[in-house]
């Protein structure tokens, strides 16, 4: 029990509020923490003690719990995103006085978060939805962390957050992203990225080891050696530890006795979902919902695979018996390279365009920088990016920064060629094709679209415009056609 009052709460102990929780009282923060299930207040209190006698006093119940923090309160939640967190909400605010905040730190809809920040001011608190990234190392040790919401319940707990954040040369991985819910909408797309960028990686995976038939050893290599360069990552980095790991149940690797269905939690869809109510878009995120769709339907797939064996068609469906093998990896390399500068490019003006429709001022350098530790997507790659935005703040997209450009310039034909031979192999890449398909589409001046435009005139009469005259048009398509000779 502490004597003096505590300078902050945390409610929802469970893998990541106990971590985060034991990471600000580490950092010097006396810190109270309560959870419905006392069990779980005893575990975080006994691991404050074991992690060196931190300042962490565990409570039982909701109204000692509140009384036990200093005021202005300032809470931090980290339940289950929907219905729990008003029931906590609920539980907290009958203890809770005029002037005291509340954070949600969860993966909110930002809506809700919205909602809920409306509804608090009214009864004179503060609310914060703040996306924390990083699991359960990156809670402990220092995570990427996304406050919206309150400024003024922000700078309330500012001196917390910058010293329990990652820290990277450029600074503390936190900052204020916005108003409203914008905190949670950067988390969705961060998420959203990290769909797109594990799709990828598994793709350069199946290419490596379906065509150019490497083993997890050399795998492990490769992606430990990718890790030293333009692709240091922390999803390259746990990629080339995964394998090494051999399997304790069985023969072999346990990378290849894990059945191949990704599940999900749902913030990759709500990406894309946003994605297309804001007409942007965002392929390469979407590709990588669409395999986690496709990789569910494990038991149509088996049978599938059979209809197809039966009628001629194997796994792999031409035998690349002579695969020059570091080629192939130094291609694979680049393809995955210029399509994760697409599916950053894609998520960057999928926050633009949100930014604008809600009025947050978003500032996306600062949003490259504060991903550059402690979340799921740091890469020594958003170091490029912050720095991008810093030589042009309205970069239409990334692939027009003169480096970036210069960049898929000098892979484009790699990534084709690893495109291609997936292809001809049988093999989908679809995050890889689609990113290329994306960048094919947005470098030409001139698309196809003019005739589907003009298929819109002949059957809707949507009208069209010229590239030569201004002004709208329609032309009766359907007689002109019946009157003409060719
Ligand atoms: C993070 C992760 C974290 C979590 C996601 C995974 O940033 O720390 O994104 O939020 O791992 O929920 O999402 P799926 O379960 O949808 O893959």
């Amino acid at each position: 029990m502490a004597t003096t009052l505590t300078r902050i709460g945390l409610a929802g102990l469970a893998v990541m509020g106990q971590n985060l929780a034991l990471n600000i009282a580490e950092k010097g923060f006396p810190i109270s923490v309560y959870n419905r299930s006392s069990s779980k207040v005893d575990e975080t209190v006994e691991r404050a003690k074991k992690e060196g006698d931190l300042p962490l006093y565990g409570f039982h119940d909701p109204e000692s719990f509140v009384l036990s923090i200093q005021k202005p309160r300032v809470i931090i939640m980290l339940v289950k995103a929907g219905a729990p967190v008003d029931d906590t909400i609920k539980t907290l605010s009958v203890y809770l006085e005029k002037g005291d905040c509340i954070i949600d730190g969860g993966n909110e809809w930002y809506e809700n978060t919205e909602r809920r920040e409306k509804a608090m001011t009214e009864l004179g608190f503060l609310y914060l939805g703040m996306g924390v990234s990083g699991g359960e190392e990156g809670a402990r040790n220092g995570p990427s962390m996304m406050p919206g919401g309150s400024f003024e319940a922000y700078k309330n707990i500012e001196d917390i957050l910058v010293k329990v954040a990652a820290q990277v040369d450029s600074g503390p991985c936190v900052t204020y992203i916005g108003k409203g819910g914008s905190g949670n909408f950067v988390k969705m797309v961060h998420n959203g990225i990290e769909y797109g960028d594990m799709q990828l990686i598994a793709e350069a995976y199946d290419v490596l080891k379906s065509v150019g038939k490497l083993s997890n050893e050399e795998l492990h290599q490769v992606f430990s050696e990718w890790n030293k360069g333009e692709l240091l990552s922390f999803l390259v980095e746990i990629t080339a530890d995964i394998f090494k790991i051999k399997d304790d149940k069985a023969d072999g690797h346990l990378v290849d006795k894990v059945l191949d269905k990704t599940g999900m939690k749902g913030t990759g869809k709500w990406t894309v979902q946003q994605a297309a109510e804001l007409s942007i878009a965002a392929p390469t995120i979407a590709a990588s919902l669409d395999s986690r769709f496709l990789s569910g339907l494990k038991e149509e797939r088996v049978l599938a695979a059979k209809v197809f064996q039966s009628s001629g068609i194997g796994e792999i469906l031409t035998d690349q018996a002579v695969v020059d093998k570091q080629k192939l990896i130094d291609d694979v390399r680049q393809a995955l390279y210029a399509s994760k500068i697409c599916s950053y490019a894609q998520g960057m003006n999928l926050i633009r365009a949100k930014s604008e429709e809600k009025d947050w001022g978003l500032k996306l350098g600062e949003l490259a920088r504060i991903w550059k530790g402690g979340c799921i997507i740091r890469a020594i790659f958003l170091d490029r990016i912050k720095q991008a935005y810093d030589r042009n703040a309205d970069l239409a997209n990334l692939l027009v920064d003169p480096e970036f450009a210069g960049e898929v310039v000098d892979r484009q034909a790699a990534w084709r060629r690893v495109v291609c031979l997936a292809i001809n192999a049988g093999i989908s890449t679809p995050g890889m094709s689609t990113s290329l398909a994306y960048f094919d589409t947005y470098r030409r001046e001139r698309l196809p679209a003019n005739l589907v435009q003009a298929q819109r005139d002949y059957f809707g009469a949507h009208t069209y415009e010229r590239t030569d005259i201004p002004g709208s048009f329609h032309t009766e398509w359907f007689k002109l056609a019946k009157q003409s000779k060719i």
